[in-house]
C-alpha cells in the first residue's frame, strides 16, 4: 500500500501518478488535497502517519517544488523522504538510503519524468550492508 498526497502545487502531477498506479494495479490511499489551497505540512503529516502506523509501506508527496513537503516529512521519526528530479536519484535513494517517501515538485518536472522516477522508486530494493550502518546513524540523530 502506497500513501500519496499533495498540496495545490502538486495536484496536477498527483493525478498523473495516480493514473500510473491505477494502470499498474498498485494500491494506494490518497490523503488529499483535491486541488484546493492547503498547507503542505498537513499533507506530509497524514502520509507520514500512515507509514509510521504500518498502514502504508511507502509514500509519495508532491508540492510545487517538492522542497517544502520533503522538509516537513523529514521531521517525522522513521521517515526518510527523498526529493528526486530524475530516476537515478530515485534508484539510488532506495538502494542506499532506504527512503520510504518519494517527494517531487509538480512545478519542476513533467509527468513522463515523474512516472519514470516513481517506477524506479517503487521497484528498487534497499541494498543493505554498509548502508544499513548509515541508516542506523540517521536513526540515532532522531534522538538528538
Ligand atoms: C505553494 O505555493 C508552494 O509554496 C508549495 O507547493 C511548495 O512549493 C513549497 O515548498
Amino acid at each position: 500500500m502506497i500513501a500519496i498526497g499533495c498540496d495545490h502545487g502538486g495536484y496536477e502531477l498527483k493525478l498523473e501518478i495516480k493514473k500510473y498506479l491505477d494502470e499498474k494495479g498498485i494500491e494506494y490511499k490518497d490523503v488529499g488535497c483535491n486541488g484546493e489551497s492547503c498547507d503542505y505540512p498537513d499533507i506530509a503529516k497524514d502520509v507520514c502517519t500512515l507509514i509510521q502506523n504500518g498502514d502504508a509501506e511507502k509514500g509519495i508527496l508532491i508540492c510545487g517544488t517538492g522542497i517544502g513537503i520533503s522538509i516537513a516529512a523529514n521531521k517525522h521519526k522513521g521517515i526518510r523522504a527523498a526529493l528526486c528530479t530524475d530516476s537515478y536519484m530515485a534508484q539510488f535513494t532506495r538502494l542506499h538510503n532506504d527512503s520510504n517517501i518519494l517527494c517531487m515538485g509538480g512545478r519542476v518536472i513533467g509527468g513522463g519524468v515523474a512516472v519514470q522516477i516513481t517506477e524506479a522508486f517503487l521497484t528498487t530494493e534497499f541494498e543493505g550492508g554498509r548502508h544499513q550502518r548509515r541508516i542506523d546513524k540517521i536513526s540515532a540523530l532522531e534522538e538528538n
